[in-house]
């Protein structure tokens, strides 16, 4: 970059939001090369990014850490933890700008319940990495964030798939495959799903090492959960094409089945399944790690979402109703609020 145009961008304030993210189809099994099916959804990460001339990096986060740990205190994950995935976020932004020097002051404000299942650190890490290069006069293309985020990803969950920082930065609903291969689907009629949260979270990082080792020392098995797996994620899309929410109910309810054999769900992600089913959901299932956090149940229209939602907060969950994000991660520069 010329000495001009590193004048004319110190300072540049920028702004940048990500949604979250809810999986219809395939978590865990993605890592392992099965295709998974997701959908961004209104909950969203925001970033804000001012570029500093003293090559300082620096990151403040407004985190609802109260909602972490309601169930499993030992699982809370602490503030420097929380923190050093973002900086790396920024970090990585402006080496690919190669901006390496450069420094940047983030803040960072996260709607998206934290380790529950909805993507809240792949959605705080591409809202960063947006607002960071816009905030150098860049404009990243969806490729590239999706590429970056997969250092602060990999930093805190291990080896991802890249599902969760793909269906963040496109937005709608896609199909997504390793390592970057996105389809994006577009219906006539979005399904009702309500979304459901144990108040029981663990860390993602452990969930999916376990699955890759029990991939392995129980490789027969699990080669047939997995093909099985890639048969429901396509049989998923034809579902939502036909809009047959009898088909993907069944679906849904079969790749729970699975997520509970490999040993990925728990006790109150599995009472409010069949609570839901129970309550006339077509279909439900665990969505993302697992271990607790939320699950998604498919109704048959936003009013016996709400209905279904009373259910199952009897039964200890906290329901939310969510719609489809279309956007994906959108950005700005100097002074347009983004909400
Ligand atoms: C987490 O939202 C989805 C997992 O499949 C992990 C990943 O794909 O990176 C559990």
């Amino acid at each position: 970059m010329t000495g001009a145009l590193q004048g004319a961008t110190a300072g540049l304030y920028a702004s940048a939001r990500a949604p979250g993210k809810i999986i219809l189809a395939g978590e865990h099994f993605v890592v392992l090369g099965a295709p998974a099916v997701s959908m961004a959804v209104n909950l969203h990460a925001f970033a804000t990014a001012q570029a500093t001339p003293d090559g300082e990096l620096k990151v403040e986060a407004n985190i609802p850490l109260s909602i972490l740990g309601r169930g499993e205190r030992a699982s809370r994950p602490d503030t420097k933890e929380l923190l050093e995935p973002f900086r790396l976020a920024a970090r990585e932004s402006l080496d690919s700008l190669e901006r390496r020097k450069a420094g940047v002051s983030i803040e960072v404000e996260c709607k998206i319940p934290i380790g529950a299942g909805l993507g809240s650190s792949a959605a705080t890490a591409v809202a960063i990495i947006a607002a960071t290069s816009r905030a150098y006069g860049a404009k990243l293309d969806r490729p590239r964030i999706c590429q970056i985020a997969f250092g602060p990803e990999s930093y805190l969950h291990g080896s991802p798939s890249g599902v969760d920082q793909a269906t963040s930065t496109y937005g709608g609903l896609i199909q997504f495959s390793k390592p970057d291969k996105v389809k994006r689907l577009r219906l006539k009629r979005m399904p009702s799903i309500l979304v459901c949260d144990t108040n029981v979270h663990r860390s993602t990082k452990g969930l999916v090492g376990s699955v890759v080792k029990r991939a392995r020392s129980d490789s027969e098995a699990f080669r047939s959960r997995l093909s099985e797996v890639s048969e429901i994620s396509a049989s998923v899309v034809r579902a939502l094409r036909r809009g047959d929410d009898v088909e993907l109910g069944e679906l849904m309810n079969r790749n729970h089945e699975l997520l509970v054999q490999i040993g990925v769900s728990h006790p109150m992600l599995d009472k409010l399944v069949r609570a839901a089913r129970e309550a006339g959901a077509f279909g439900a299932k665990m969505t993302g790690a697992g271990g607790g956090g939320c699950m998604i149940a498919l109704c048959e229209d936003e009013e016996e979402a709400f209905r279904i939602g009373g259910v199952l907060r009897r039964r200890g969950g906290s329901p939310y109703l969510v719609s489809l994000d279309p956007a994906g991660v959108v950005s700005s520069t100097n002074g347009t609020v983004l909400k």
